[in-house]
């Protein structure tokens, strides 16, 4: 029988209701399979400082540590709230980022996924849709202006400043370009770099190291897009992307737009993956708007179980019956109330009872 050890990190807001459901589907798949997944729920977020003084605390680091990979929920406040933790330690910068850097996950795969059967959630017309949106963004996760140089004082005018800067090395981007080359030669052979050469320098160097990866991917083309244009496209002709791949925070930006065009952040799952461990998180954040009320969409957090299951433990079958699965739940015409608003079809379940029809849904498909 293997063993995975799992570091849980439930977080703040919906991070706790959505990562319940993770952890009912997980013990699914223990019956399922012989497999056993020891879990190991470790505090992190805003939740962890207010408890212990720090969003990452060392023992939680430990938990991570020796996990075979992370699974995270959402972490993060209201505006309002957050003002209450002083600023470096807010789990953003106190917490997510430092995790980040320490597992030096620096390939961030968000799937932006909505098949036919589903494509009445997107708010985009059907003739804009066709056969539904299928694009994989891969976003750089450790480079950029996130992790850059900052400082902040007083210049000799006397007036407050601010510098951050947009850091990246040749490797770093040669790395993520390799990842976002050999995911576009197994799907439609076709990756769009995204980028803007025409105003930044970090966009040219970019583009000079892509230009020397792409030899070795002979049979991928590559179509280079500017970022703001991008953004465009995105709505008006989303099928028109397969693979995009972009800096950190480009992709920081377009992965939400990627969840507006679907119809709801709660399907935008993630997978970040770094050399040695990768971690899994829903793309969006802790939703204080509707946290607590037991109405957030799981399936960023089940898909996010799904993508670890492929990429952390090999089984890509079951990744492959749980992306099922939960898809049944909504052809089924069972969804919460993010995409409720979607159609007059829908009838609204709470966070509990996706997880529960995902889970019945599952316990029916057959193991190989
Ligand atoms: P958000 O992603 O939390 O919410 C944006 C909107 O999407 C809200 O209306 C929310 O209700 C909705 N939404 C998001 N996930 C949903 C789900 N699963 N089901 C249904 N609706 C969902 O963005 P925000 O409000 O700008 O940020 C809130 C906090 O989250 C901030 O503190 C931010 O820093 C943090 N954050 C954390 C992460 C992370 O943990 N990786 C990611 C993004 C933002
Ligand atoms: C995300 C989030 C994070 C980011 C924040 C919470 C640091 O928005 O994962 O998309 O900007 O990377
Ligand atoms: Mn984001």
């Amino acid at each position: 029988m293997t063993t995975h050890k799992i570091a849980l990190l439930a977080g703040d807001g919906i991070g706790p209701e959505i990562m319940a459901e993770a952890v009912k589907i997980l013990k699914l798949v223990e019956q399922r399979h012989k497999v056993s997944f020891d879990l190991r729920p470790a505090p992190f977020g805003a939740c962890a400082w207010f408890e212990t003084g720090k969003s990452f605390p060392d023992e939680s680091i430990a938990i991570c540590d020796q996990a075979d990979a992370i699974l995270k929920g959402t972490i993060g406040l209201s505006h309002a709230e957050s003002q209450k933790i002083p600023v470096d330690e807010q789990p953003e910068r106190g917490a997510l980022l430092p995790m980040r850097r320490r597992y030096d996950t620096f390939a961030n795969f968000r799937p932006v996924y909505l098949p036919r059967s589903l494509a009445h959630f997107s708010p985009l017309r059907p003739e804009i849709i066709g056969q539904g949106i299928d694009l994989v963004i891969i976003r750089e996760l450790v480079g950029g202006l996130y992790f850059g140089n900052k400082e902040t004082g007083i210049n000799d005018a006397g007036r407050r400043y601010v510098h951050e800067t947009l850091e990246y090395d040749e490797d770093q981007i040669r790395r993520v370009l390799e990842i976002a080359f050999e995911l576009a030669a197994k799907r439609k052979k076709v990756l769009h770099n995204v980028h803007k050469s025409n105003v930044l320098k970090s966009s040219v160097l970019w583009n000079e190291v892509l230009n020397e990866v792409h030899p070795n991917y002979p049979e991928v083309a590559v179509e280079h897009v500017l970022v703001d244009a991008a953004a465009t496209y995105l709505c008006l002709n989303p099928t028109r992307f397969d693979v995009m791949v972009m800096e950190n925070m480009f992709g920081d930006i377009l992965s939400d737009q990627g969840g507006g065009i679907l119809g709801s952040l709660g399907l935008m799952p993630s997978a970040c993956v770094g050399p040695q461990k990768s971690y899994y998180e829903p793309s969006h954040g802790s939703a204080p708007d509707i946290a607590g009320q037991g109405i957030a969409n799981p399936y960023s957090m089940l898909g996010s179980v799904a993508m670890m299951l492929e990429m952390s433990f090999n089984m890509a079958e079951e990744a492959r019956n749980l992306w099922q699965a939960m898809q049944a739940v909504f052809v089924a015409g069972y969804t919460t109330p993010d995409l409720a608003r979607r159609g007059e079809r829908e009838k609204k379940i709470s966070t509990a009872e996706f997880g529960d029809r995902v889970a019945a849904e599952l316990q029916g498909m057959p193991t190989d």
